[in-house]
């Protein structure tokens, strides 16, 4: 399967977030691989394949759709404690996945980063993931932001920390943190929050996954695993999406502007 690159080009450039009821950031666990290959009599890794081209293809949908932001959730803190030969060939996949997609992706606009805990991956694969955000730094279309290693506990952790250093440094005063400083310090701090959740594979739970970017994000589940997981899919989430009242703690009158 290959990007159809110029059509992808075309309308990457026409995105526009104007409209309300597309979200501008989609926040997505993509889970399911491996029941998907269990479900075919195949070896779990035949899933995380299979997985691996769906999401070259929402990658490719987001950037036609009126999307500006996507993160994805790839590798959780939590999934080192997989067996080994797993591990090692999410590792492998990640790193063919990065040398073989990150020209086209620079070629339509994207711009990729990184975020979670990466020290702990091997100096390759760290290599890699600079280059990549180094290539694509100047792009002004899609911002894919590729969770790995990542735990929404670990992030919120990680935020204090830097905070408390700077206290100690002088640099802030504790009576000054508050949520929006606090907000600067988790990852994602130069988007806005994700405005859509989606978790395929029928499980309905966060997994430590972005804990404080999902404070009052859509949250949509699906049943769907993620290889079998498609452009018509995508519609369905963002036509959920699309129904919902975002009230934000007020009523749904003052939403309408009736009672405001
Ligand atoms: C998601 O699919 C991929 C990763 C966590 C890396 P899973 O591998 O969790 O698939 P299931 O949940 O076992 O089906
Ligand atoms: C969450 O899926 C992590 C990723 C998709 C990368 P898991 O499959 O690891 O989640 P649990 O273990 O079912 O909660
Ligand atoms: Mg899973």
């Amino acid at each position: 399967m290959h990007y159809n690159e110029a059509r992808f080009l075309t309308e990457n450039r026409r995105v526009s977030s104007t409209d309300q009821n597309r979200p501008s950031h989609v926040a997505i666990i993509m889970d399911g691989n491996g029941r998907w290959a269990k479900q075919q009599g195949k070896a779990r890794a035949f899933g995380h394949q299979a997985g691996f081209r769906t999401t070259r293809d929402i990658v490719e949908a987001c950037a036609r759709q009126q999307i500006e932001a996507l993160t994805l959730f790839a590798f959780s803190s939590e999934n080192w404690k997989r067996p080994e030969a797993e591990v090692g060939l999410l590792m492998d996949l990640f790193l063919r996945a990065l040398k073989s997609e990150v020209s086209k992706l620079n070629e339509n606009n994207v711009r990729i980063q990184f975020i979670g805990e990466r020290s702990a991956f091997a100096e390759k694969l760290q290599n890699e993931m600079l280059r990549a955000e180094e290539h694509t730094k100047d792009n002004d279309g899609l911002s894919l932001s590729i969770a790995v290693n990542y735990g929404g506990r670990w992030d919120i952790v990680n935020a204090a920390k830097q905070i408390a250093y700077k206290a100690r440094d002088g640099e802030l005063d504790p009576e000054s943190i508050d949520v929006d400083l606090f907000s600067q310090h988790v990852s994602l701090s130069d988007f806005k929050e994700p405005d859509l959740f989606i978790r395929t594979g029928g499980e309905k739970r966060i997994s430590n996954y972005l804990l404080w970017h999902l404070a009052y994000t859509e949250l949509y589940f699906t049943d769907v695993l993620w290889p079998d997981f498609s452009d018509t899919e995508l519609g369905h989430a963002l036509e959920f999406y699309a129904g919902r009242q975002r009230r934000f703690g007020r009523t749904g009158e003052q939403v309408q502007g009736k009672n405001a």
